[in-house]
């Protein structure tokens, strides 16, 4: 059996990587033969090449003076957008494919949800204000309520990674897949990768048989959805856009048809891969933003923006680089099909992150838990593969789509995403004419949610059973 352990053996001497193999006496046949499996898998070569990269050494970040924010369609409710796009006419066309059954739904759902500090996959984590409802549900249903307008079929692709998948497909199957059909749901995990001693490189062992792994970042979907035969499975159905989105954000529309109309028909757009964005609320909001670097849109990581740049104004006093990432992105499905041609050697470029990983101590054997970031996990990130588009748009949407719960309290929180969800929820029912109580500096004094079966937009609302009044202080379902 262990007829491949003397190979394996010298290829982790060769790289300094024996101490893997630190307790392969103790383990029982199935585990050591599950240990080499790992071992097996990795190309050492390759990984050596990132140690010296991205752990040995700290890349840097060079932004190129010519970064310029990049250009946007702007929210249908700006005046502006007169001059710019014929909102009824890119809306019809986004509709046209939605009814071709053209349109598929992407959640990303592999991350690891650590600050959120939440036991089991975020798509499990209750985030509307009034019934607590799952975020697999509020887009299972936000799917459903499409369906119905648009009298199609909208096949639900969900990127899981192999820590949560069967987590995953437990939940949504025993929750009769919130009233979609399974054979339209479709889940596969994302690829992994070692976690590094942050020291030295070294590979960090999980226990005693296995080495410490972590999702390989978003920019993994890209791959992923090749391998794991998504890509196929939509052209076997006519799909030819994704509407991608993150799990974290209740308030993404899982398919939005004007957003659609531009990435396929506007004058420069390739319809490889487009995006959405928000003005930002403040200079350090972390959003990525949206910029030209040489020529193609990219979106430059909060982190990576020079303080300077991230405040710096223009003439009428509004952030120059002002155009926030809220990670919805529409992807062409023959863009996959060209990046991934050759699978196997497609990746987009790693970024480094230093984190807490617990790990064995090769000496004690005894688990540690550090205190302070000990590890470097390299992702990738999905947006890194806009410059490699011929041509790729910005289209602004409000910040009623974007309501993330990423944080266990303060920002990105889900007492704040419940704050934006009935605040969001108000201006459609004021809209209608509706009474909703507010404090005196404006905020709405009750506590709202609107099921996307009730609506998936505000002149969806069903005007004659809406309530004349909504009183100070209370909690409305509808
Ligand atoms: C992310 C974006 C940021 C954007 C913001 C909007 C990155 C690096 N940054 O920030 O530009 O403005 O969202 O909310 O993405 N995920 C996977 N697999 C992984 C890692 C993440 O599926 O391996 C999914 C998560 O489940 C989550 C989403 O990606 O839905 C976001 O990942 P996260 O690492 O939390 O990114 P943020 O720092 O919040």
């Amino acid at each position: 059996m262990n007829d491949r352990l003397p190979a394996i053996q010298e290829e982790l001497e060769a790289h300094g990587q024996s101490h893997v193999l630190a307790f392969f006496d103790e383990l029982d046949p199935k585990r050591q033969a599950a240990l080499l499996d790992q071992v097996d898998a990795i190309n050492f070569d390759e990984l050596q090449a990132l140690i010296e990269t991205y752990v040995l050494n700290k890349p840097t970040i060079e932004l190129p003076d010519s970064l310029e924010p990049a250009p946007f369609y702007c929210r249908p409710d700006d005046p502006q957008h007169a001059n710019q796009y014929d909102v009824a006419e890119y809306r019809r066309i986004g509709e046209q494919l939605l009814g071709e059954g053209k349109v598929a739904a992407f959640t990303v759902a592999g991350g690891q949800g650590t600050r959120l500090g939440w036991n089991g996959p975020k798509g499990t984590y209750p985030a509307t204000p009034v019934t607590g409802k799952p975020l697999f549900q509020v887009f299972a249903e936000q799917i459903r309520a499409a369906q119905n307008k648009y009298g199609v079929t909208i096949p639900w692709y969900i990127m899981t990674s192999p820590i949560n998948d069967a987590d995953t497909r437990r939940f949504i199957t025993d929750n009769n897949c919130f009233g979609l059909p399974r054979k339209n749901i479709f889940m596969f995990p994302q690829g992994v990768m070692p976690t590094l001693s942050a020291d030295d490189g070294k590979l960090l062992l999980a226990s005693k048989h296995e080495i410490a792994v972590h999702p390989d970042g978003h920019g993994g979907a890209i791959k992923a959805l090749r391998t794991s035969g998504a890509i196929e499975d939509m052209a076997g159905r006519g799909v030819e856009h994704i509407s991608y989105f993150q799990i974290d954000n209740p308030l993404a529309k899982v398919v939005d048809p004007l957003f659609l109309g531009l990435h396929t028909a506007a004058p420069d757009t390739s319809s490889e891969v487009s995006s959405k964005m928000v003005t930002k609320a403040y200079p350090e909001e972390k959003v990525g933003v949206f910029c030209k670097v040489n020529g193609k849109v990219a979106v430059v990581e909060y982190s990576d923006l020079p303080q300077k740049l991230a405040e710096q104004r223009d003439e009428s006093g509004v952030l120059r680089f002002n155009a926030g990432s809220i990670a919805i992105h529409l992807f062409g499905v023959s863009f996959v099909e060209q990046l991934t041609a050759d699978a196997d050697h497609f990746g987009l470029p790693f970024h480094r992150a230093e984190k807490k990983a617990a790990y064995v101590d090769t000496a004690s054997g005894e688990v540690v838990n550090p205190a302070n970031p000990n590890a470097i996990k390299l992702e990738t990130f999905v947006f890194d593969a806009l410059p490699l588009a011929q041509q790729s748009i910005v289209f602004e949407t409000t910040r009623d789509e974007f309501a993330p719960i990423k944080n266990a309290s303060g920002v990105d929180s889900p007492a704040s995403s419940h704050e934006v969800q009935s605040e969001r929820n108000a201006r459609w029912l004021e809209s209608h004419g509706v009474k909703v109580p507010r404090t005196r500096n404006g905020k709405v004094d009750a506590t709202i949610e609107i099921s996307p079966l009730t609506a998936m937009e505000q002149a969806d609302l069903p005007v004659a059973e809406l309530p004349e009044t909504v009183a100070a202080g209370s909690v409305l379902s509808l």
